[in-house]
């Protein structure tokens, strides 16, 4: 989560998974399609929207041109639940340690509460992970370094989520949020 200023507030306990977890898997249960979906300026105002409810920091200008980039449009989707757009993944592709070689950074992943454990976080970092495979190349032909990303350290539940994924934290930045509680931030890393 890329740090920037706005009021705190706090993230979700963890639920168990099951029909409480998820209200909206009983409202549909004849149908569980989940579709990801490019990002465009017509569908920018429901990014703004998502992020606005999931994160407790607002994001600039600046990210919401960036993730209309060609570059960027491998790892930047929407994510659909039965056609409705209730999650999204963010990416920015960094420089690497020589022009052979990229660093993917993520910005925002993240699914509305109530379309919570039907797979969607899953199936977006998924996707991230296999058009930047750590160790292979990105779109543009360069080699991925590694996929990271900060997390908040009351969000113990995000930290295991990217867990699963091979992800391990290398390192606890003191003051990476300005105005959260606290501040600090895990550096949570995928690498080759
Ligand atoms: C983390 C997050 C993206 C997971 O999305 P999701 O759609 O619920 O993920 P999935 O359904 O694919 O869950 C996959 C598995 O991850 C694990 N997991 C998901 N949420 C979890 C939580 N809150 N606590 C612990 N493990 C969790 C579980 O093992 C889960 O499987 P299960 O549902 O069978 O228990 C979602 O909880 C979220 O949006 N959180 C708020 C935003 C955020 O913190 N983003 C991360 C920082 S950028």
């Amino acid at each position: 989560m890329a740090a920037r200023t706005t009021p705190p507030a706090t993230y979700p306990a963890r639920v168990q998974p099951g029909a409480d977890a998820a209200p909206v898997r009983r409202a549909v249960a004849q149908r569980n399609a989940i579709a990801l979906t490019d990002l465009t300026p017509n569908n920018l105002g429901q990014l703004r929207m998502l992020n606005a409810k999931l994160f407790p920091i607002a994001y600039s200008e600046q990210v919401y041109r960036d993730v209309l980039a060609e570059e960027v449009r491998p790892v930047c989707k929407l994510g659909l639940y039965n056609d409705i757009p209730v999650g999204n993944v963010c990416c920015r592709v960094e420089e690497g340690k020589d022009v052979a070689h990229c660093k993917v950074y993520i910005m925002t992943l993240g699914v509305l509460p109530a379309y919570r454990h039907l797979g969607l976080g899953s199936a977006m970092l998924r996707h991230v992970l296999e058009q930047a495979p750590t160790g292979g190349k990105y779109d543009d032909g360069r080699k991925v370094e590694a996929v990271y990303l900060h997390v908040h350290t009351a969000n113990e539940a995000a930290k295991q989520f990217y867990e699963q994924f091979g992800f391990q934290v290398t390192e606890t930045v003191p003051d990476y949020f300005k105005t959260l509680e606290p501040r600090s931030a895990w550096l949570l890393e995928k690498r080759a």
